[in-house]
């Protein structure tokens, strides 16, 4: 987030004051690292997140471009190798995705055996973590095992994310069509509904738009943990386990519950008060800001975009008029604290995939369906040149202090 960290509570902190500093700046003349804010970790080939432009590309090819002409599997092939594929190397690549997107059946069971109440994304954490302690074969060589392993990955995470879904609502599981690509696939193993072309048009845009974004917090922890050269299940199984948070993964849901306590609290004309009340109250607006992005998210034109072409439903329409009224009263009211916080691709997805008939809690599993290339498109490049990743940090806790045997240490607390 560039600019000033500034209290964004309307009181008499507000509004033209000293910005409210950082906790840790005080003790330290460097720049305030909490959060790696700023800090360059590595370098990548993969994705360029410019922040200032307000761009994003994947292997230099401009997001919106990606999203307008190209498929899941050719994304996935270009993040994965470095560039795009020749026709008969994209037949190879999907005939290899869907031979590996069954999984094993004692996968499966593992899955069957969690509690139905598990969230879809716990139960993929779990599931890619067994995958790394089931036999997969030594018959490659360790770098044709790496890549292979992430294909399996990438090709069975939308199989385990809807035997999750469907597990938890007690319903037979559906195995993937030999006839749909990978994002129809997800859609039908998800609902037993083969989707109309538009829905699955729909639904691999923001795939597309979702795959890879920097290091962002769940791509550096899958790097993190693949730089002890720890295999590519627990690393991409760590990645699962950070995408889950609302500041990151899991904020599409949250959208989707705003949109509807706003509708709940008078629609459009209330949206005024009700982003200004929700700020008063120290909350934050889901959907809104990013660490890199200060302007504009080059993903959420791409997303709004999609919603509005699906608005000549009157149902969507007036999501989509709903939301804009929230967004505009955000930057509005952001404004009139003296911040900038740019709406982000979280913002749409989740009333994206509600109009496609899914349900909440798949949001950030559908997110983790995505990024899952990018997580493995990271390790992959980590590999080629592994460095352990082992940051320092500035100690700021006592020095000399002696021990104390126990027996001194019951008397009154040391003032
Ligand atoms: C994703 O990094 C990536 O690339 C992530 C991502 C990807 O593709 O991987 O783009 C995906 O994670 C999108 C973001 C989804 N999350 C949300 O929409 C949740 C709402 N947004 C915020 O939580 C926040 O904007 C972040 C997490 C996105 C970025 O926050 P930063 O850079 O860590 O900033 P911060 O949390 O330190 O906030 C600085 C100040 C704080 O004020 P104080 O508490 O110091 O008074 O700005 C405020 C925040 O409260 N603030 C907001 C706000 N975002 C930040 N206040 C109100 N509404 C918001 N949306």
């Amino acid at each position: 987030m560039q600019g000033a960290t500034v209290s964004l509570r309307a009181n008499s902190e507000v509004g033209g004051e000293k910005p409210v500093k950082n906790i840790g700046d005080e003790n330290s003349e460097r720049p305030n690292p909490r959060g790696l804010d700023k800090i360059v970790a590595d370098w990548t080939r993969i994705s360029f997140v410019d922040g200032a432009k307000g761009s994003l590309t994947y292997r230099g090819i401009n997001i919106a471009e990606l999203a307008a002409e190209s498929t899941f599997e050719e994304c996935a092939y270009l993040l994965l190798s470095g560039r795009l594929p020749t026709t008969e190397q994209l037949q190879a690549f999907c005939w290899k995705l869907r031979h590996l997107s069954p999984p094993a059946d004692k996968l499966l069971r593992i899955v069957k055996e969690l509690p139905p109440m598990a969230s879809p994304l716990s139960v993929l954490q779990v599931a890619l973590a067994s995958l790394s302690c089931m036999e997969l074969g030594d018959r490659l060589s360790p770098e044709e095992t790496l890549f292979e392993n992430a294909m399996r990955i990438i090709a069975q995470t939308p199989a385990i994310i809807a035997a999750a879904h469907r597990h938890e609502r007690r319903m037979p599981l559906i195995s993937p069509l030999s006839t749909l690509n990978h994002a129809e696939n997800f859609f039908y193993m998800l609902t037993g509904q083969i989707p109309s072309k538009k829905t699955s048009q729909f639904l691999e845009i923001a795939l597309i738009a979702q795959m890879d974004h920097g290091f962002n917090p769940s791509t550096f922890a899958a790097r993190t943990v693949a730089s002890t050269l720890s295999d590519i299940f627990a690393a991409t199984s760590a990645a699962v386990g950070s995408l889950a948070g609302p500041l990151h993964g899991g904020a599409s849901s949250r959208v989707v519950e705003m949109v509807l306590a706003c509708k709940e609290a008078g629609g459009k004309s209330a949206a005024r008060d009700f982003v200004q009340d929700l700020l008063n109250r120290g909350q934050r607006v889901m959907g809104m800001g990013h660490r890199i992005y200060v302007k504009t998210d080059p993903r959420a034109r791409i997303l709004e975009d999609v919603v509005f072409r699906m608005s000549s439903r009157e149902d969507v329409q007036a999501d989509y008029e709903l939301l804009k009224a929230i967004e505009s009263a955000a930057h509005e009211a952001f404004k009139e604290r003296g911040v900038q916080f740019c709406t982000n691709i979280d913002f749409w997805t989740g009333t994206l995939y509600r109009h496609l008939g899914l349900e909440k809690s798949l949001y950030p599993a559908i997110f983790a369906a995505a990024r899952v290339v990018g997580w493995c498109a990271h390790i992959l490049e980590l590999r080629q040149a592994n460095r352990l990743y082992r940051p320092q940090s500035e100690y700021r806790g006592l020095s000399n202090v002696a021990y104390v045997p126990i027996e001194e240490r019951n008397g009154p607390e040391p003032k």
